[in-house]
């Protein structure tokens, strides 16, 4: 997987992460868990997620991941889609996120991609942690 030519501005394409996300895909198994860690973080998450078909949401949120280190590289592809999730995600949208629950979502991932990644370090997770507050700061921002 490739951020493509697109970087951000401080010219990190994120490959690292690209392939951070790429081994933790590689055995299977991934996003079931990252949801598993997810709903048990907050109550607040399992009321959200009540009555959500998670086939679907699991092969979102695949692709989402993708978008959302593209998103952090600067990538012009992704912005108008990564626009349209911070719609869904704000007061008017159909899926409201309160913006302390991206804390949740962000420490599951962390936990996750720890447990799937082989090589994950301290390191690694500040750039996880980096790259994912690109995408939580506009959402929230946009709440
Ligand atoms: C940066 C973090 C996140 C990203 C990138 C993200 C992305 C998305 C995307 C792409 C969708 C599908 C929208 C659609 O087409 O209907 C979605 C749906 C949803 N998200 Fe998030 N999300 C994030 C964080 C969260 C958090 C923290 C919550 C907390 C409750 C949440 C709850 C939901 C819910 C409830 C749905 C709707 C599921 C359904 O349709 O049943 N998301 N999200």
């Amino acid at each position: 997987m490739s951020a493509g030519n697109s970087t951000s501005s401080n010219g990190d394409s994120y490959d690292d992460l690209h392939q951070s996300y790429g081994r933790c895909l590689h055995n299977g198994g991934f996003i079931e868990r990252f949801y598993a860690i997810f709903l048990d973080s907050h109550p607040e998450v399992k009321v959200a997620f009540a009555g959500t078909d998670f086939d679907r949401q699991r092969r979102l949120l695949r692709r989402t991941l993708s978008n959302s280190i593209m998103y952090a590289a600067g990538s012009e592809i992704v912005k108008r889609e990564v626009d349209k999730m911070a719609e869904i995600h704000s007061r008017r949208g159909h899926a409201p996120v309160q913006p302390h629950l991206y804390d949740h979502w962000l420490n599951s991932l962390i936990k996750a991609v720890g447990e799937f990644d082989p090589q994950f370090d301290a390191q690694l997770e500040n750039r996880w942690r980096e790259a994912m507050g690109c995408i939580i700061g506009h959402f929230s921002s946009q709440y």
